[in-house]
């Protein structure tokens, strides 16, 4: 009965269908075979009604804990890169001084840039995302409007925490914002604080929100594996809970250094946990999708003119991302862990457990930017600014349909807990 009904809801929610139909999948499995081959139809739903206590998908639509606004879960996905010299103008690039400077590759490499006629700003940075979901589009982050929403959502503090790739991403913030904006602790540049101005005008009433940002720990590694140890630090901790109540908006992934989909998946579990263990229902958790490589990326030569800069197109459609089977650096499984990570916080959100953990899908539209990697040595990371730029541009839009949505269902400031925006997959 029950999967009937929610079955019949699947021209309006596909993504949910598709959802549901992995979850009885995983109840047949367990379900044993004698059941199956006998009763298959009321093992299937006798398994989902007895073994699950919590509200079937169909009814979390309904539920007014669930985002309303599709674009949380279809923007990102289908859409195009198009070149637009306007936009890397007025938001393409980093004002000088950089709040935090280019390491020695990226200074040789990107650094090195000369504007010309057909390339007054570096290619990499002149590529607008433009959704195809029409009303989806990913809004561009300005100071401005990036202290508006975090106040809106009362967002006190932000934490990053991951990989190199979160670590980018940090970078990429801190730049973006600019040096009169963002500070740093003169002693760590992974510590710093955003400088929102009241009114557009600095003063004393400026509200400070401090931003710090953790690498997975690089130095300890599980017990006889090359796995780095999945934990949080006295840092980490302590930024988490300077104060009980405040609200934390924390980005956090892991997958790119991962061979073995069971290590991930016990990792991911940890990191999990790290997390629910705080005991903050009150912080905006959101996991950030592991990015796609580009196996053979361009220019593969290092004798490569890079004042001249790069004049690569981004990949056209999904489907003309390619990446070998057996990778050597398993770039192949990514697609992988993501899916798999969909589906267990989507479980999570569903069943009730706190706290929310929001998912920000980067795969598709980065998957098309073969032209940006540190390459030729590095096909995984990108030159900057570029492609990561994207990734906050596309938190900060995710945050801002957060708190309209909030709104919208009358919980004004988002005081409360979060919201379980369900995904698609
Ligand atoms: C997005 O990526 C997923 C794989 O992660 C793929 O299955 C899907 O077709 C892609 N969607 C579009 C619209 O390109
Ligand atoms: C992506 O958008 C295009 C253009 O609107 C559409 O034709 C195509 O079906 C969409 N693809 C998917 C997988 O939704
Ligand atoms: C960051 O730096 C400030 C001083 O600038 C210091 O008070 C704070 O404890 C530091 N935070 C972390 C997490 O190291
Ligand atoms: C690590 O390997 C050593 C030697 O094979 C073994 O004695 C030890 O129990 C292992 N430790 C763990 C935590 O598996
Ligand atoms: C979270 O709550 C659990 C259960 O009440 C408790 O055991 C745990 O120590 C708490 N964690 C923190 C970090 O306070
Ligand atoms: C996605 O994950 C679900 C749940 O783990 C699994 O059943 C499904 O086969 C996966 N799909 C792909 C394409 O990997």
């Amino acid at each position: 009965m029950l999967v009937r009904f929610s079955m019949g809801k699947c021209n309006t929610t596909r993504g949910l269908c598709l959802l549901l139909f992995i979850a009885v999948v995983i109840s047949l499995v367990m379900a044993s075979s004698a059941a199956l081959s006998k009763h298959a139809d009321e093992a299937m739903s006798s398994s989902v009604l007895v073994k699950d206590q919590s509200p079937p998908l169909s009814a979390i639509r309904k539920n007014s804990d669930a985002c309303q606004d599709a674009c949380l879960w279809k923007s990102g996905i289908n859409g195009s890169w198009v070149q637009d010299f306007d936009f890397a103008r007025d938001h393409g690039q980093f004002e000088k001084p950089l709040v935090i400077k280019d390491g020695p590759f990226q200074r040789r490499t990107a650094g090195a840039f000369q504007p010309s006629e057909d390339a007054p700003f570096p290619w990499r940075t002149s590529w607008r995302w433009v959704d195809h979901e029409s009303d989806c589009q990913v809004d561009i982050l300005t100071l401005d409007k990036f202290c508006k929403v975090l106040q809106k959502l009362n967002v006190q503090r932000i934490l990053f925490f991951g990989d190199s790739l979160t670590d980018a991403m940090y970078t990429g913030l801190a730049n973006k914002i600019g040096h009169a904006n963002f500070r740093l602790n003169p002693d760590n540049q992974r510590n710093g604080s955003m400088i929102c101005p009241v009114g557009g005008v600095h003063g004393a009433d400026d509200r400070i929100i401090p931003v710090f940002d953790k690498k997975v720990s690089a130095d300890k590694v599980r017990p006889n594996t090359t796995r780095k140890m999945i934990e949080f630090d006295h840092e980490v901790r302590h930024f988490l809970d300077i104060s009980p109540a405040d609200r934390v908006l924390a980005v956090f992934n892991i997958g790119a250094h991962y061979h073995d989909v069971n290590h991930y998946r016990q990792d991911l579990g940890v990191m999990l946990n790290l997390l629910s263990n705080m005991n903050r229902s009150q912080d905006l958790y959101i996991f950030r999708a592991t990015s796609p490589g580009h196996e053979g990326c361009l220019p593969r030569t290092r004798k490569f003119d890079w004042k001249v800069g790069t004049r690569i197109v981004p990949l056209a459609k999904f489907e003309d991302y390619k990446v070998t089977v057996g990778h050597q650096h398993d770039w192949d499984k990514f697609e992988g862990y993501n899916n798999y990570t969909k589906y267990v916080l989507l479980e999570h959100n569903r069943k009730g457990l706190g706290p929310i953990y929001h998912y920000l899908d980067i795969f598709n539209m980065t998957a098309l930017r073969h032209d940006a990697h540190a390459a030729p040595a590095d096909c995984l990371h990108f030159q900057a600014p570029g492609p990561v730029d994207w990734w906050n541009h596309f938190l900060f839009t995710y945050l801002s349909r957060l708190s309209k949505d909030g709104q919208l269902r009358g919980k004004g400031s988002m005081r409360e807990i979060p919201t379980n925006c369900r995904r698609s997959s």
